[in-house]
């Protein structure tokens, strides 16, 4: 068996015109464009990429977007002082504080300080509880998980009664899409288990998987022969193993390299995202939806 491939690439392209067509109809009807701050402290290279990228794509879906860069010195309460001053701006419907942030400042108070309402990360406790109950308590599902839902759901993977393995339990990612996919809901009401560092056989689970999630940083970690034939493998890896030269710009790049073993994994399940190209180009895709999503809620259409 040959797997098919989940082309993060491709949904992610059906989903902004989707978007784009939704806020051209808003911005007739009532006047308004989603409004999306980026708040950057420091010069962290991948940081950087990340903003410049969300900002890029907010441009093009036609919002209001801020990139507000800050220098690494910025103090936690002038940090927690833009955050007020984004929370009370009315045009601006999505704050985003890019993590990591640097060590003079506390994450998780500054999270905290970010109105949930406003908190298109889905990072806020609130955000956190609202998506443990479920159901139209859901604001703010966060981006990476909401990414891999969808890409399920697009891709005709079926998850009612499914047995979803998800390995890795990070509050980005392994925790949130446990409890998605275990919600009474479409796309999800799966059996749902969650396996990690101190599971004693993790390949005796992944080998029961409908759907393995894999988000666990450890390039390469899950074998072939831990998967189920014809199961669907989302390979929430991105790890850099190393630098080589673009043929196409000549610039020095990251090899990426999953969780996943692809070449051999796509021998046996049904379908499979590679790396990369599957599950990364859904997060800012996401924080797009969200933020649209933050509008229509204060319109009063969502
Ligand atoms: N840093 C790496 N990924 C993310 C993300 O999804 N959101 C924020 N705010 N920071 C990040």
């Amino acid at each position: 068996m040959t797997a098919k491939l989940i082309m993060g690439t491709e949904i992610r392209e059906t989903i902004l015109e989707e978007l784009a067509a939704e806020v051209k109809a808003i911005q007739a009807k009532h006047g308004v464009v989603p409004g999306l701050v980026t708040i950057l402290v420091g010069e962290n290279p991948a940081s950087v990429s990340y903003v410049t990228l969300k900002i890029k794509t907010a441009h093009r879906l036609g919002f209001k977007e801020i990139q507000d860069n800050q220098p690494a010195t910025l103090s936690e309460s002038d940090l927690l002082a833009l955050i007020d001053k984004y929370n009370k701006d009315d045009s601006i419907h999505g704050i985003l504080v890019q993590l990591p942030l640097p060590k003079q400042v506390n994450e998780k108070k500054v999270l905290n300080a970010i109105d949930p309402d406003k908190d298109v990360d889905g990072f806020h406790p609130v955000n956190v509880g609202r998506l443990m109950i479920g159901g139209s308590e859901v604001k703010y599902p966060p981006c990476t998980p909401a990414g891999i839902q969808e890409l399920i759901v697009r891709s005709g993977v079926p998850t009612a009664g499914a047995e979803v393995v998800v390995v890795g339990r990070s509050n980005i990612v392994g925790k949130p899409i446990a409890n998605m996919m275990l919600q009474k809901a479409k796309g999800a009401n799966a059996t749902v288990t969650v396996i990690h560092t101190g599971t004693k056989d993790m390949a005796s689970h992944c080998k029961r998987a409908d759907i393995l999630i894999v988000a666990a940083g450890v390039p390469g970690l899950v074998k072939p022969e831990w998967i189920k034939p014809g199961a669907c493998v989302i390979d929430v890896g991105v790890n850099r193993v190393g630098e080589k030269v673009s043929e196409k710009t000549g610039q020095k790049v990251a090899i990426l390299k999953g969780d996943v073993d692809f070449d051999a994994a796509k021998q046996v399940a049904g379908w499979i995202t590679p790396v990369p190209g599957g599950v990364g180009p859904m997060t800012i895709t996401m924080l797009m939806l969200n933020t649209l999503k933050s509008l229509k809620f204060k319109l009063g259409i969502a």
